[in-house]
């Protein structure tokens, strides 16, 4: 393996930028070729990367290269399964890009393709090395809560942005809300609370964003705030308290884990960590920044940049993906389980949603 990785990007709007920015701030990395078929897209690349690197159209130029070690896909939710099933015939080390499929059938495909996959495949999850989000899953693995039972998710922000070709308006191509965006946040569930979800229940609705926006004269279909309650095996549980109309708060996420000795809670944008045992006043705030080490912030407090070290450095060390295929997948699993409690007005045990019943 070369000192200097080489990467490929597929897809090059919004996150693929922020890809093509993280790795240029990145020792022993590269990008020495992007593809997209959106003009402007290319332009934006052509203009963070050079002149040097490929620029092309069509992904199959990148992958048709024998001299590219990694591909990052960031491609729109619903192209990830074709883009991937070509992407691994090439047997590249891969970083793609939440939620690993919108499909069941697809889920299924992407993890029958990639059983023994020889290199590493990596679902980009960045919410996990969000400075403050870390150190919340450190104290909570240390024991600082006790025995952890609660763990409380809110998000309260702006709406969707605008995409290209406006891909994430409607639900086929994302997969709904709770897949496309939540799916960070089911995957933090699993981490933190090291177990597997049984069962959901969500509330939610369409009920503010988007409803005066027309795209072939049809009205827009996603969600734009929910409850969403899940049990763990080992009893835990968990909720997620989504709304996309709360541009306001003085928090966009806050994380609360309570355990019966005690109470750790992370907030983002402010990186702070407040822990707590359950006396009154216990409460200590600790300010937890991006790393000075970390060479670009971009729109996640430095976890991309930070991902992406840890990506390169298991590809140079031949180790194993930290967020694999199969918790991608648990985290689209939760997600189509509480659209389907949204749609159904039930609880929906895991397994109706999971590959088993595919
Ligand atoms: N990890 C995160 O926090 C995070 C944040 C934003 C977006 N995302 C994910 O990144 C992906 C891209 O989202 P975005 O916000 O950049 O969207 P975007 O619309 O800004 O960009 C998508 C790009 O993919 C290109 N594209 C479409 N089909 C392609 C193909 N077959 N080959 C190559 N390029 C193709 C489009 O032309 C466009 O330039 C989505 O899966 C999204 O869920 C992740």
């Amino acid at each position: 393996m070369p000192q200097e990785l080489r990467y490929g990007l597929i897809g090059a709007g919004l996150m693929g930028q922020e890809h093509l920015r993280n790795v240029g701030a990145l020792p022993g990395a590269s990008f020495v070729a992007v593809a997209d078929p959106h003009g402007p897209s290319r332009d934006q690349a052509r203009m963070l990367l050079g002149p040097e690197p490929q620029i092309s159209a069509d992904y199959r130029d990148v992958l048709a290269r024998s001299d590219i070690d990694a591909i990052v896909i960031a491609t729109p939710n619903h192209t990830h399964a074709g883009v991937l099933r070509d992407v691994m015939a090439s047997g590249k080390n891969i970083l793609s890009e939440k939620p690993l499929c919108t499909t069941l059938q697809d889920g299924r495909a992407i993890v029958e393709a990639a059983e023994g996959y020889p290199a590493v495949f990596w679902v980009a999850m960045e919410y996990r090395y969000m400075p403050p989000v870390a150190r919340l899953i450190e104290l909570v693995h240390g024991g600082r809560v006790g025995a952890l039972k609660m763990l409380a998710i809110r998000e309260h922000r702006f709406p969707f942005l605008p995409k290209v070709g406006d891909w994430n308006r409607f639900n086929r191509n994302t997969g709904g809300t709770l897949v496309e965006k939540c799916c960070h946040f089911f995957d933090l569930m699993r981490l933190v609370v090291r177990s597997e979800p049984v069962r959901v229940f969500a509330s939610g609705a369409q009920d503010v964003n988007h409803l005066d926006e027309r795209y072939d004269g049809e009205t827009p279909d996603i969600l734009d705030n929910a409850f969403v309650v899940v049990d763990f095996e080992n009893g835990v549980r968990a909720m997620l308290d989504l709304c996309m109309f709360a541009e306001g708060s003085a928090n966009q996420e806050e994380i609360a884990v309570t355990g019966s000795r005690g109470k750790v809670e992370a907030f983002l944008p402010s990186s702070k960590v407040v822990v707590a045992t359950r006396e009154r006043g216990s409460a200590v705030e600790i300010d937890v920044p991006v790393p000075a080490d970390v060479g670009f912030e971009g729109y996640h407090h430095g976890s991309s940049y930070i991902e992406h070290v840890r990506f390169r450095d298991t590809i140079l060390a031949g180790g194993k993906a930290e967020v694999t295929v199969s918790d991608g997948l648990a985290a689209v699993e939760m997600g189509m389980a509480a659209q389907r409690s949204i749609e159904t007005g039930r609880p929906v045990l895991i397994e109706e949603v999971s590959l088993r019943a595919v």
